[in-house]
Order: structure tokens, then sequence, then C-alpha cells
């Protein structure tokens, strides 16, 4: 079904929708009235009539039993980190239908991380994997083949098989992030009765694009707009495919810190809102890393040291 289907709007008003990035039911399903306004210059009761025309389209907003969402809760996977310490941290590993964020300064680990869940998630359940493949967007041309290579090795696997089952894309700008994220859900869908459906997607990083792009003070309620858009897509994604969502983030120093650590996740409580789990990674001596569970919504906020090394991580 096209935008234009929906009742109250027309070529102009679709257009100027697509422009600001609600290019589907889902999208607008989700928008709030006031963006639509603002977006397509619309009084507030048309904007109110297309959000519930595209929620009955795209069939979401409904109520659910708590049994259901129970039965669906009972799906979720647990993904390894490598770590035992850092599984441990996690509950047992990173899980499925849920977001997890990973911040932390240059170095800290964040790629390489990425990089071992794109292996891992390969693995059989007993392993501590989720038997799939895997989904990156890569926004820093920081994938290395080399580096599966290291870590397949090892987790004794072989490299080759596992860099077929690994779908990489890199995201030229942040439009063409948003698109990426839109278009997996195509791939997953192509993969989703194979003997390896996609169970993860990274977005490494999920806001350097933004950073870069949305400078100045006036632009920054859109950029907010636009994160807020493209990580509930990414969290759609996480539920619909009972995936684990990885996102990165840098941190930005904080001039006006006088306590504590002065560093602060760049998009500040837009992502924290949406990321389910949120990890703060610090370096420490040589290849040690700490990570800090800052988020969680029912474990405590605790601490774990884990290393990388030219296999991987671990302990
Ligand atoms: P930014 O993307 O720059 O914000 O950093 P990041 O958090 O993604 O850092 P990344 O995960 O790329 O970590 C890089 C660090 O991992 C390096 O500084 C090394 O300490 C470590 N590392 C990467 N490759 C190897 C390797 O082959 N062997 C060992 N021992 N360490 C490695
Ligand atoms: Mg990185």
């Amino acid at each position: 079904m096209e935008l234009e289907e929906l009742p109250g709007v027309g070529p102009a008003i679709a257009e100027k929708l697509r422009e600001a990035g609600l290019n589907s039911l889902e999208a607008i399903a989700v928008a709030s009235p006031a963006e639509l306004v603002a977006t397509a210059e619309i009084g507030e009761s048309t904007a109110a009539k297309i959000i519930n025309a595209a929620r009955v389209a795209a069939d979401i907003g409904g109520f659910e039993t708590g049994e259901k969402i129970l039965e669906r809760r009972q799906g979720i996977g647990k993904l390894t980190t490598g770590s035992k310490s850092f599984d441990d941290l996690l509950g047992g590993g990173l899980e499925t239908q849920a977001m997890s964020e990973f911040y932390g300064e240059f170095g800290s680990g964040k790629t390489q991380i990425a990089h071992q869940l794109a292996v891992n998630v390969q693995l059989p359940p007993e392993k501590g994997g989720l038997n799939g493949s895997v989904i990156i967007v890569d926004t820093e041309n920081t994938f290395r083949p080399e580096r599966i290579k290291d870590m397949a090795e090892g987790v004794g696997l072989d490299y080759e098989d596992m860099l077929k089952n690994i779908h990489v894309a890199r995201a030229y700008n942040s439009n063409h992030q948003i698109l990426l994220v839109e278009k997996a859900g195509e791939v997953a869908n192509e993969l989703k009765n194979t003997e390896k459906p996609i169970r993860l997607m990274v977005i490494d990083s999920a806001t350097a694009h933004f950073r870069s792009e949305y400078v100045g003070r006036g632009t920054l309620a859109n950029r907010q707009q636009k994160i807020n858009k493209h990580l509930h897509d990414a969290l759609r994604f996480a539920d619909i495919n009972n995936a684990v969502v990885m996102i990165t983030n840098q941190v930005m120093v904080r001039p006006d810190a006088f306590f504590g650590d002065p560093t602060r996740p760049i998009g500040g409580h837009i992502v924290g809102h949406t990321a389910t789990f949120r990890i703060y990674l610090r370096k420490s001596k040589g290849e040690k890393r700490i990570a800090k569970l800052v988020d969680s919504p029912n474990l405590p906020e605790a601490e774990a040291v884990f290393s990388v090394s030219k296999a991987g991580i671990g302990d």
C-alpha cells in the first residue's frame, strides 16, 4: 500500500512525508500528530486521521494480552559476548528482541565487540550462539574480515564459512544509514526460512553521521527526531526477527561536569530511552576493558572486566 492511499494524503503531502523520512506506513503509524503537522503542514485532525489509517493498514498499535507477551518473551535468545564475566553482567548474554547500546571512547572496544558478536551469533545455542547470520551497518568503514578470521580461529571455526553469513553495508551518510536499516528488514525476510536467519543487527556507529551532519543548535531537534525514528526502526527489527540489535555510540566530553566521569554518550536521552540495555566501556590496563551496565529493565547496575586480544573478546 502506498502513502497516497491513506485518506487525506495527496501527492504533495506524500512527498513531504517521504522527504522527512516518514516513508512507510509503519513510520507514519508510530509518528506523533505534531510531527506530521510540522512536516506536512496539515491540521491536527487530518494528522490524527492519517496516523489512525496507517495504524490499521500496518496492523500496529493495538493491545496484546500479557499471555501473548509472555509467550513471545519465552522465545528470547541470549548471545554470548565471548567473556564469561561480561555475560554474567548481562544476565547470560545479549538478549534478542532488545536493543543494546555500547558507548565509550575510541579504542574502548565497541567495534571489536561488534566483530565478536558477528562470529558468535553463528554458533549453536549450546555454545552461546543463535545459529544465525548478521547484518552490519558500517558507518565508519571499520569492518575488517581479517578480524573475523582471527576470531573464527578463536572459536575454532572456518572463517570463510563465517564471512558468508555476515552481510555488511557501508552507510555513507545518515539518510543512507536510515535506508539501510529499513532494507535490513527485506534481507531478513529473504533469509527467514533458511538455515541461518538473521539474528543480529549491528549499527556501528549509530550516531556518528548524525553528529557530523547536524551541527548548530537550530538543527538539534531535527537530528534528535531522526535518530529517534531510526532507533525505533532498529528496535522493531529486533522484535520482528527475534534478533539482537547492537548499536555503538561515542562519548563526548562534558565541559560542565565537576564530579564523576566527564563524558556522556552522544544522542543523549533519545538513545538512552530507546536502548533496552546500555553498556559503558572503559579502557583499563593493556588488553583489559571494563564494562558497566548502566541501564537495564531487570538487572542491577554493575561492572565486569573483560579483555580484547588477537583471538577476540575473552575474560
Ligand atoms: P572508536 O570506533 O574509535 O570509537 O573505538 P572502538 O571503541 O570501536 O574501538 P575498537 O573496538 O576498534 O578497539 C580498538 C582496540 O582494540 C585497539 O586499540 C586494540 O587495543 C584492540 N585490538 C584491535 N585489534 C586487536 C588485535 O588484533 N589484537 C589485540 N591484542 N588487540 C586488538
Ligand atoms: Mg569503532
